[in-house]
């Protein structure tokens, strides 16, 4: 029976445990680069002990960011700061990971924390504003939520052509920047999910209507995406699998399509909601682990490794899901940005052998050998402090 703790082997990848650190976008970028931000926030959760760490969605245009402060992998002069990103992770035992997407009709906002309405939703900036741009759509509908009300531009078949070619000559920028691992962004009501959505997508082409249509766009990014990456190492996506409204993604449609992606070369299914709209039936934002029983529907019917994040961040619960094969991988967002050893904490809290194993080994020497008194290297105590004196 497999835990929280063991190893996991994807093509020619092995990670050391199940924990994954869940794309999280920034705002922290100049340009679209990482720099000694990343390295540093991305190098303390690989030491941390999380085995496969993600930065946050990696724009391949620049009106493919959300912001003009989020990172991107649409120029070659963007690499640098990728490497330097996967050498701290690789050398802290992890697995860098790269999130590509393109943020379609939610794109040209401001970052959250500075633009965030009365009620709480965001806020999109109009084209003319500096930091603004005209959005890509499927159709000629916006968002529509949260002042996400300008008009989009729908693409023409030559433009999908276009943006399928800047999906690979990112992955080839990815590839060259030392990642080992590469996820497609299908979800949370971005150009691909809105694609697959029939709330935003109302083409009559060949792009829209049937699921097999909806799903075109999403293969076809697969596809540019698989000729150039390399064979031995996974490539995933995380598919917006339900909008939640009768309206939009039905969970149904999503086994179709996954099937029909596996069938063109993908390695692993992280699910999610499509978020195409904010007009949620009982959306389950604070239930725990609110997105396994889907995930694990798609490892049955699919046969397919999964992952899956939301609300899985107390210990036990994320060993519950691994130990009964309902998921292969727990990702955490918000657990990971609390805490960045998490890992090294829920190994404590289930009475793991060995909670220093995964710190870097030369903390590891001084942690387990040069105890002193419990509480004094900065834990809480398992066992009573007297147990250990
Ligand atoms: C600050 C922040 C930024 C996020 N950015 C991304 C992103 O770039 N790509 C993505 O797929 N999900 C993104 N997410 C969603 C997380 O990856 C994760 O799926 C979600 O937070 C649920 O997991 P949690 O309950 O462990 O936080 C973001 C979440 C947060 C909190």
């Amino acid at each position: 029976m497999p835990t929280l703790f063991s190893p996991f082997t994807l093509k020619g990848i092995t990670l050391r445990n199940r924990i994954v650190m869940s794309p999280m976008t920034m705002y922290s970028s100049v340009d679209g680069r990482l720099d000694d931000y990343h390295v540093s926030y991305l190098g303390a959760r690989a030491a941390g002990g999380f085995a496969l760490v993600f930065g946050e969605q990696m724009a391949i245009t620049p009106d493919g960011r959300t912001t003009t402060s989020c990172a991107g992998i649409w120029d070659d002069s963007q690499v640098e700061g990728h490497a330097r990103v996967t050498a701290i992770v690789k050398r802290m035992g992890a697995v860098p990971a790269i999130q590509l997407g393109h943020t379609g009709r939610k794109g040209s906002q401001l970052p959250p924390h500075k633009g965030v309405n009365a009620d709480r939703t965001k806020k999109q900036l109009p084209p003319d504003h500096p930091d603004g741009w005209t959005c890509v759509a499927p159709s000629p509908v916006p968002y529509g939520y949260g002042g996400h009300t300008h008009p989009v531009h729908a693409l023409s078949v030559d433009e999908i052509r276009a943006l399928h070619r800047r999906y690979a000559e990112a992955a080839v920028r990815a590839r060259d920047a030392g990642y080992q691992w590469l996820e497609l962004h299908f979800a949370h009501g971005y150009l691909a999910a809105s694609f697959f959505s029939p709330l935003a997508n109302r083409r009559t082409d060949a792009y829209g209507g049937s699921v097999g249509n909806r799903a075109r766009f999403l293969l076809e990014a697969l596809d540019a995406v698989r000729a150039v990456w390399p064979e031995q190492y996974p490539l995933t996506m995380r598919l917006g699998c339900d909008d939640l409204n009768p309206e939009g993604t039905q969970f149904e449609d999503s086994l179709v399509a996954i099937r029909m992606m596996k069938d063109h070369g993908l390695d692993l299914a992280d699910l999610s909601l499509g978020f195409n709209t904010d007009a949620m039936i009982d959306p389950p934002m604070n239930r725990m682990s609110f997105m396994v029983e889907r995930s694990h529907r798609v490892r049955q019917e699919v046969g397919l490794p999964v992952a899956t994040s939301w609300n899985l961040g107390i210990p036990q619960e994320a060993d519950r899901v691994i130990r009964e094969e309902l998921v292969d991988l727990v990702m955490l967002g918000r657990p990971a940005l609390a805490n960045p050893h998490w890992p090294i904490w829920a190994a404590r809290e289930l009475h793991h052998d060995s909670p220093f194993s995964l710190v870097p080994e030369d903390w590891r020497w001084w942690l387990e050998n040069f105890r002193g008194h419990a509480p004094s290297i900065g834990w809480p105590a398992v066992e009573p402090v007297t147990s250990r004196q």
